[in-house]
């Protein structure tokens, strides 16, 4: 092998092991949109459950709280003042204006996903009361904070 083939290699490597790191630092808006895809997506997977259209399944649900979790914890260090435009964010501008309100609200929903984890994995009435509660803190703040669908 080349030396320069070799640099380029080790170059590459460096690369993939930080790109999680970097995405979330250089294209924040990115990183939060798939934060809440995950949302969106381990919410599909639990109301599956309550409507019957899947079996109850504790390990899915529990997997669901954990990305909520996650997401509660990361997402206000995603909105830097240079993620206010660009890539079709709907974040909207007034989330500047009003950051510790809108940090509030991202504790109040991992606070309740962590309240309600215990008995949203026990049974599937109890997976109901608990995303009642925790669905309500993802409206919550959508209904201040996300703008419509283009
Ligand atoms: C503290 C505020 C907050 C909470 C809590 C929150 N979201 Fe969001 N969500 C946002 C903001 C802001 C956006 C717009 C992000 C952007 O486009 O930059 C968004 C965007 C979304 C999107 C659109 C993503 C896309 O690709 O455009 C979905 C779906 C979503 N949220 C689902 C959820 C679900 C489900 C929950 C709860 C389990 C949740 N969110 C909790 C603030 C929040």
């Amino acid at each position: 092998m080349k030396l320069a083939t070799v640099f380029a290699a080790a170059a590459f490597a460096v690369l993939a092991l930080g790109a999680t790191a970097v995405v979330a630092q250089q294209d924040p808006i990115a990183a939060r949109k798939a934060l809440m895809k995950g949302n969106n997506d381990n919410a599909r997977n639990v109301t599956g459950m309550i409507r019957g259209n899947a079996a109850f399944d504790a390990a899915i649900v529990n997997a669901a709280f954990d990305q909520w979790a996650e997401t509660a914890k990361k997402l206000p260090g995603l909105f830097p003042d240079s993620s206010k435009t660009g890539g079709e964010t709907r974040a909207m501008p007034k989330i500047w204006d009003n950051k510790k309100d809108f940090d509030d609200k991202a504790t109040a929903f991992g606070k309740a996903a962590a309240d309600n984890r215990a008995k949203a994995v026990e049974s599937l009435d109890g997976l109901k009361a608990a995303i009642a509660v925790v669905g309500k803190t993802c409206d919550n703040c959508h209904e201040d904070y996300r703008a419509p669908r283009q």
